[in-house]
């Protein structure tokens, strides 16, 4: 089943959108199989960012990360990587779309509240970063065959 790597930033926590953005998350009918908060290191920001290693905005994307709680979560479903993507909305908060996270809670770039995987590959990677296998739960939610044809 596919899985996703979902985090709720630092200013997503600091402005209280955590309950928000899970019920977006639950309410669409895709299962939630992770979740802890926790105080990123450096080490685990610099190696979650690796691709943006030489962007001019690294150093302050890690400082941000690393600056408070972050919300760190796995959701599964068919298709969950595209449609958290598109749950989310553009990077660029003013880009994006009203009915996107990022659309109805932000206006800043270096805001945008949360942070989602962008391809099947990139989540497998960011899934095993972040968790460790005990800490994720397979199980399968009563309501399934209300959600899903089978
Ligand atoms: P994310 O990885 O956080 O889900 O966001 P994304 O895919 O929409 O955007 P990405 O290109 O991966 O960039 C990662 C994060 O870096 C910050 N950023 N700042 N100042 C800038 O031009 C700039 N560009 C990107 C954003 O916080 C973005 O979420
Ligand atoms: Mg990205």
């Amino acid at each position: 089943m596919e899985r996703t790597f979902i985090a709720i930033k630092p200013d997503g926590v600091q402005r209280g959108l955590v309950g928000e953005i899970i019920r977006r998350f639950e309410a669409k009918g895709f299962t939630l199989v992770g979740l802890k908060m926790m105080q990123v290191s450096r080490e685990l920001a610099e190696k979650h960012y690796d691709v943006h290693r030489e962007r001019p905005f690294f150093p302050s994307l890690v400082a941000f990360i690393t600056s408070g709680p972050v919300v760190a979560m796995v959701w599964e479903g068919d298709g969950v990587v595209a449609a958290a993507r598109k749950m989310i909305g553009a990077t660029n908060p003013l880009s994006a779309e009203p009915g996107t996270i990022r659309g109805d809670f932000g206006i800043s770039i270096g805001r945008n509240l949360i942070h989602g995987s962008d391809a099947i590959e990139t989540a497998q990677r960011e899934i095993a970063l972040w968790f460790t296998p005990e800490e994720l739960v397979a199980w399968r939610p009563a309501v399934q065959p209300w959600l899903v044809e089978s």
